[in-house]
């Protein structure tokens, strides 16, 4: 059975003490909620990881996760952050691919697989993003961006390494928009994804992979959304600033 994932993504919000005391709340609440094949991951800027990753190891599926990482392994990089760094705080997973990261950092497919390669060598799972923008959706050409994205990020990995990963489908048009994709239009893209791993793999490894929508989910969505076939849980990033919120959407696989 494919894990059911809810993983937060704080982008560039809360100091030290406000990121603390939102994931004590976080984790107050969701500790004896989340069971079985499912997770709660909360990715946050890197001055946060020590601390959290401290808090979450009482644990059982709560997790802490970066947001970035170099490709390089170590060395004259000022400002950048290793994989060997992340994991010595704790956290055990990274975003990779998100697209303010393709958008504002310039971070192509290229460079976005060997960061993947370098996750998975620390042994930090990484939470892989695809996602077209507005144009690409109007035009029609979505499936082969999403395509390409998926063949020069992840697809030179290995079975055993693909099957490391999370994948999270976020339409750029949708991230702190508002607009959400309907749950259809999601759905159309999961199952799109699952078939390109499938040819690309095989289908025991495409039905084993947990593929989270992003983009606007909140608690009000959040129900529909994940009762698709193909979505797997969601990557959340407005909602999961609120405690309450994103333990709503937690919730979600509870009822
Ligand atoms: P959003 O962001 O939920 O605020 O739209 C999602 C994301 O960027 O991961």
């Amino acid at each position: 059975m494919r894990k059911k994932i809810v993983a937060g993504n704080w982008k560039m919000n809360l100091d030290l003490q406000e990121g603390i005391s939102l994931f004590s709340e976080i984790t107050n609440m969701v500790k004896d909620e989340v069971r079985g094949n499912q997770e709660v991951i909360v990715c946050s800027s890197f001055v946060h990881l020590a601390s959290l990753a401290a808090h979450s190891k009482s644990l059982n599926n709560v997790f802490v996760g970066a947001q970035n990482l170099s490709q390089e392994e170590k060395g004259a990089f000022t400002g950048e952050i290793s994989a060997t760094q992340i994991k010595s705080t704790g956290a055990s997973h990274v975003i990779i691919g998100h697209s303010e990261r393709r958008a504002i950092f310039n971070e192509d497919n290229e460079t976005l697989s060997k960061k993947t390669d370098k996750a998975l060598e620390h042994g930090l799972t990484p939470i892989f993003c695809i996602g077209e923008t507005q144009e690409e959706r109007e035009s029609g050409s979505f499936f082969d961006v999403l395509k390409k994205q998926l063949k020069e990020g992840v697809f030179h990995l290995s079975d055993v390494d693909f099957s490391k990963i999370v994948l999270a489908y976020e339409p750029v048009w949708a991230i702190g928009t508002g607009l959400t994709a309907s749950p259809e239009q999601a759905q159309e893209v999961h199952a799109f994804i699952r078939e390109e791993i499938a040819s690309q793999y095989n289908q025991e490894i495409a039905d084993s992979i947990s593929i989270l929508y992003g983009g606007s989910c909140n608690p009000k969505n959040a129900a529909e959304i994940f009762a698709k076939e193909d979505i797997d849980g969601g990557l959340i990033g407005g909602a999961s600033l609120k405690s309450r919120d994103f333990l709503d959407i937690v919730n979600v696989f509870n009822v």
